[in-house]
């Protein structure tokens, strides 16, 4: 629409002149990761989005995404200004582990290293030993678990599940989950893999264990985008937001994706396989953003030296 074009085209001179990089997560509309690619920003998962910003040399860093990514990116780089879109886009996970319950939990169980998905508030992840995104988890708790640790994990029960089964760690889960990944039904994938035998299936480790099961490969937004490249199969079945779908299928043009489902019955829920959180960032909101400087994260001091630490880990982690 015309409207889109007279926004892009001013939030791509507000970017110029503020001297400002566009970072978007693969969950965000179509057009803003459009724009981040055309702009010289990134769309990435969690791990690269924190890794991009931080050696960035802009001064300003315009998060798309939910607010941890802000934060963490704003912890990183305490000396760059970083906006978002909109400072109500939370997440579940976040929203599920409030720093006070959390502190406490912790306080129980001192003989556990602490192991935080990034998907967590900064007052969380001060409070823990390691920061950790989907596309490190297994790698960490491997090397903890062979150190002899033993993990409190916190806060997605699933893909704490998931990585306790393929390492074999004693972990303790919090009880969290993602509202989006949630709903992905294994009996749904089971009943599209019917109808397409030949179909590999992509799953993101927020799902349910038994859709994990079913997968292929599981992984990272960014995994399940290389294997879509690396897989001989011409159809995939693909169990997380379908935000991705905009850089997966640019990324495989000749093989027809399918929409895990979110209902038993292989119907395809319209609503469900979309981040409320992350459909927030709009081009509105972005241009708002830049504009008037709205949307800034501030992490207090004390607050972000304490949360450096295990993302700092987690970013220097090398095995
Ligand atoms: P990744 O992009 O790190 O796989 O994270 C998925 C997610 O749910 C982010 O909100
Ligand atoms: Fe959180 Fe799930 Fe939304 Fe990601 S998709 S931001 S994990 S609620």
């Amino acid at each position: 629409p015309a409207d889109d074009e007279v926004r892009i085209e001013e939030i791509k001179r507000l970017l110029r002149v503020n001297n400002a990089v566009l970072v978007a997560h693969y969950y965000t509309d179509d057009a803003i990761q459009q724009l981040a690619e055309e702009t010289g920003g990134c769309v990435a998962d969690s791990l690269e989005m924190a890794r991009f910003g931080a050696r960035h040399e802009a001064n300003t860093l315009v998060v798309a995404g939910v607010r941890f990514m802000g934060e963490t990116a704003k912890i990183l780089s305490p000396e760059k200004r970083v906006l978002m879109p909109t400072l109500e886009a939370t997440c579940s996970l976040d929203l599920g582990c409030p720093a006070d319950e959390f502190s406490a939990f912790c306080d129980q169980h001192p003989d556990r290293t602490v192991v935080v998905y990034a998907n967590t508030s900064a007052a969380v992840k001060a409070r823990a030993d390691w920061v950790v995104t989907s596309s490190i988890a297994v790698e960490v708790i491997e090397e903890l678990h062979a150190r002899g640790e033993k993990i409190l994990w916190a806060p997605d029960k699933h893909l704490g599940g998931y990585i306790q089964k393929k390492t074999g760690a004693d972990m303790l889960l919090w009880d969290g989950a993602c509202i989006v990944h949630e709903e992905f039904k294994a009996k749904g994938v089971e009943d599209l893999k019917a109808l397409y035998p030949e179909a590999a299936v992509l799953v993101h480790p927020e799902s349910p264990a038994a859709v994990v099961e079913l997968a292929d490969v599981a992984g990272s937004t960014s995994q399940l985008i290389q294997a879509a490249k690396e897989l001989p199969n011409d159809k995939l079945i693909v169990a997380t937001d379908r935000g991705i779908f905009f850089k997966m299928q640019q990324a495989v043009p000749e093989k027809i994706l399918f929409e895990a489902p979110t209902a038993g019955n292989g119907a395809s829920c319209k609503s469900c396989a979309h981040c409320p959180w992350m459909a927030m960032n709009a081009l509105d909101n972005l241009a708002g953003a830049l504009r008037l400087g709205s949307g800034e994260i501030l992490v207090d001091d004390a607050l972000r030296l304490a949360a450096l630490k295990p993302l700092e880990r987690m970013l220097n982690f090398q095995r």
